[in-house]
């Protein structure tokens, strides 16, 4: 193949070169095209558009394929942690006993948050939504150790394996601590004995004279599904992450922005409105039928949460394994949950239905992973927080790829203006 597409707009021809991925992937450098053309490239969503190159996630959505740093995520679901998946991603390959031992060292030992932040908790109202919290607290954990949020991209990247640390043992104090000042529970304090989940479930659901006994099949599970959300490339959140961080933006500052952009109900939102419909559907005595009629019309703005994406076009493998390890632990547990039932009934008939096999829509990771997380105990206005804590590593991961390399611009997209050109200001005496 030559490594250069030819472009002809007008009479004008130009050559745009070729790049290739280590996978195979090829995109057209459109780099010069504004210069040469007068023309800028469109597309609506950013679909089709390449807006970085990366090492560190790989997807490929026809055939439904998912790699952490080349590692495919059926060999880390099964064999790996949450932890050692999380340095995987952060540093690019996996940790020797001794790494791994300094890392989970730091972020064991980082877990607690100035005292003074438990304050800001006490100002929210009770019902205030967890996820605005985890973003303006992440942001503000930046406040309280100034060294590593300065904004100056050489001291952050020397800082940065404190920093990382930080983010990730400390995402769950500040996402435990929200839960419990909503509830008018005491702020339960970290313990550095815990392992990374049973230490979150500790801060979550002990009491204050009971602790929380771990059960292990909750424990794998939390574990499992904060493995599976560690990353996933150019997504909203993430591309957020990058495009603050473009600025010369602080880590804190960049992951809070990809915490905001993660709470829609388009992405990260997902898992709520999954349980949300699967609840709406029981309480209607409907078994998902009138449902998916209802979301193929588009009826009041009506879609199958937890279906389609925007890359996988014939399975989210993520899917299958959360799928998978519900069932399991909802039977370890003995719970039986009408929405799992409606989910696998909704799930076999819109794979057998004309609309989504033609657009090719397929459960996605969110369509399950809300059922495992009520089986744990997680309120429902908790589940993006959840997916928060398990992207961290990919936003750290992607902030730290912007901030050193040296070649990065800040991200600037241009637009195709549809105003008005030119018009005269009216004062407001003769406007009427
Ligand atoms: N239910 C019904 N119809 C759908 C759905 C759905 N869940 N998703 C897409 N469609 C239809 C859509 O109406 C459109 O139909 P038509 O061509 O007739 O206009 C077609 O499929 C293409 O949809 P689109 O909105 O252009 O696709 P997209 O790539 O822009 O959006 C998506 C991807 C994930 C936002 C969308 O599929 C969706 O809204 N799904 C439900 C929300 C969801 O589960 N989000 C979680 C994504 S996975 C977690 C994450 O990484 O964020």
């Amino acid at each position: 193949m030559s490594n250069a597409a030819i472009l002809k707009i007008g009479e004008k021809e130009i050559s745009l070169p070729i790049i290739e991925g280590t996978a195979d992937e090829k995109a057209v450098n459109i780099g010069a095209l504004r210069k040469e053309t007068g023309f800028i490239s469109y597309d609506d969503g950013f679909g089709n558009t390449g807006s970085c190159q990366s090492d560190i996630t790989f997807i490929d959505g026809d055939k439904g394929i998912l790699r952490y740093r080349g590692i495919p995520i059926e060999q880390l679901a099964e064999q790996s942690s949450f932890l050692e998946t999380a340095y995987l991603i952060i540093y690019g390959d996996l940790p020797t006993a001794a790494q791994y031992q300094d890392f989970s060292n730091r972020i064991r030992n980082n877990a607690m948050i100035d005292e003074r932040m438990h304050l800001i908790f006490e100002g929210y109202p009770s019902d205030a939504h967890p996820m605005a919290m985890l973003s303006a607290m992440m942001n503000s954990l930046g406040c309280y150790d100034p060294h590593l949020a300065t904004n100056n991209r050489a001291q952050d990247l020397a800082n940065f394996d404190e920093a990382a640390a930080f983010a990730i043992s400390k995402v769950r104090t500040v996402a435990a601590a929200s839960y419990r000042m909503s509830r008018g529970l005491p702020i339960n304090y970290p313990k550095r004995q815990l392992r990374y989940a049973e230490n979150f479930l500790h801060m979550m659901f002990s009491y204050p004279y009971d602790d929380y006994e771990p059960i292990p099949e909750v424990v794998n599970a939390l574990n499992l599904m904060l493995l599976l959300h560690a990353d996933h490339e150019q997504n909203c959140s993430t591309s957020t992450v990058r495009m603050v961080g473009s600025g010369g933006a602080n880590l804190f500052a960049s992951i809070s922005s990809g915490i905001t952009a993660l709470w829609g109900p388009l992405h990260g939102g997902a898992n709520m409105a999954v349980i949300e419909m699967l609840e709406e559907i029981h309480a209607d005595g409907d078994d998902g039928s009138r449902f998916i009629e209802d979301a193929k019309s588009g009826k009041s703005g009506k879609r199958l949460m937890g279906f389609g994406h925007r890359v996988y076009k014939n399975f989210d493998p993520r899917a299958k394994i959360i799928g998978a390890a519900c069932d399991d632990l909802l039977n370890k547990l003995g719970i039986s949950d009408p929405c799992l039932d409606i989910a696998r009934k909704l799930e076999q008939e819109a794979l057998a239905d004309e609309y989504f096999v033609e657009r090719k829509l397929y459960p996605n990771v969110d369509f399950y992973s809300g059922i495992m997380m009520r089986a744990i105990g997680i309120p429902v206005n908790m589940f993006t927080v959840m997916f928060a804590i398990g992207r961290m590593p990919g936003w750290l991961a992607n902030w730290k790829e912007v901030a050193s390399n040296p070649k990065t611009r800040i991200s600037r997209p241009r637009q195709i203006y549809q105003g008005h050109v030119l018009r005269d200001y009216v004062p407001v005496e003769e406007r009427g």
